[in-house]
């Protein structure tokens, strides 16, 4: 069995300089594709779902994929919940087998944001090998059920992430720095890879007790993430990309082959592409080799 919590893989690559690909799917094509381009390129990952596709094919449906496909594959795999501000949704994701879970309460008041992580923390710790994920400050743009808006986003305090971290016991922390959800409107977004170095050093310098999540993976240039690894970033989402693929490719197969009434044919294009865009993130992201 090749089912594996976040934390365990991202202690390891945090330990070693690269991270874990997380991305993002909605359908069973993307779901394959991620894990194959994961196989082929011999590399951890983590496929993840926001609370609306988890909820269109169910948590059973959604785990049994992810046994059947993580079972068999020869590289780790996990499956993580993605931003769920529902805490009774993350229990029964935890239930049915996810085995990472973020629960998001980063648009209430620091206070109020402690008490969720916290209950969910200890539910998913008593319930088996599941590790939690929070974030502090808040991440602009759009992500399933959070929307925020550009003016309204807030950078994580390094003080405050610690104690955040220690209150709540998460397992790995989110904190924002100036990525955003979305596409980029500039080349170069204001990112804070200080901030995101610092909190890493206390967090982590005397040994990787809490790796760390970077949120807003798609637009960010080869330089930053680079940067981004190098300041302790050991989970990178990837979300709207791989929408873009399959929609963009969907549309341009079916464009260039209006006569033709073969689903499968769609299928492979899509599979082909989203797994190739996958591949080039793991190879971004320096986790090829590291299963
Ligand atoms: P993008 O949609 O910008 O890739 O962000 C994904 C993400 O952070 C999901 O949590």
């Amino acid at each position: 069995m090749s089912i594996v919590n976040a934390k365990e893989i991202m202690v390891e690559a945090a330990k070693h300089g690269y991270a874990i690909g997380a991305f993002n799917i909605t359908d069973l094509l993307q779901f394959e594709a991620v894990i194959d381009a994961a196989v082929e390129k011999k590399a951890p990952v983590i496929v993840q779902t926001s609370v609306k596709p988890s909820k269109f094919l169910g948590t059973n449906m959604m785990v049994s994929i992810f046994r059947t496909l993580a079972g068999s594959a020869p590289v780790p795999v996990c499956l993580h919940l993605d931003h769920c501000t529902e805490i009774d949704y993350c229990k029964k994701c935890a239930d049915a087998g996810y085995t990472n879970i973020m629960i998001d309460a980063s648009k209430q008041s620091y206070e109020e944001n402690i008490r969720p992580p916290k209950e969910v923390v200890d539910y998913c710790h008593k319930a088996g090998n599941i590790s939690v994920e929070g974030e502090l400050g808040t991440v602009s743009g759009v992500e399933d059920q959070v929307k925020v808006a550009e003016d309204e986003a807030q950078l994580a305090n390094p003080k405050q992430s610690v104690e955040f971290v220690e209150r709540t016991g998460l397992d790995i922390f989110a904190p924002a720095i100036g990525t955003a959800h979305g596409v980029y409107k500039t080349k170069n977004p204001k990112v804070d890879f200080d901030r995101l170095a610092t909190i890493n050093k206390m967090l982590n310098g005397s040994g990787i007790k809490t790796p760390l999540v970077v949120h807003g993976g798609t637009g960010l240039s080869e330089e930053y993430i680079k940067k981004l690894l190098a300041a302790g970033g050991a989970k990178f989402n990837v979300s709207t990309e791989l929408k873009h693929t399959l929609i963009d490719t969907k549309f341009e197969y079916i464009t260039a082959h209006r006569d033709e009434y073969d689903p499968g044919k769609i299928d492979v294009a899509v599979r082909d592409a989203t797994r190739k865009a996958v591949m080039h993130w793991i190879d971004m992201l320096e986790s090829a080799g590291k299963a």
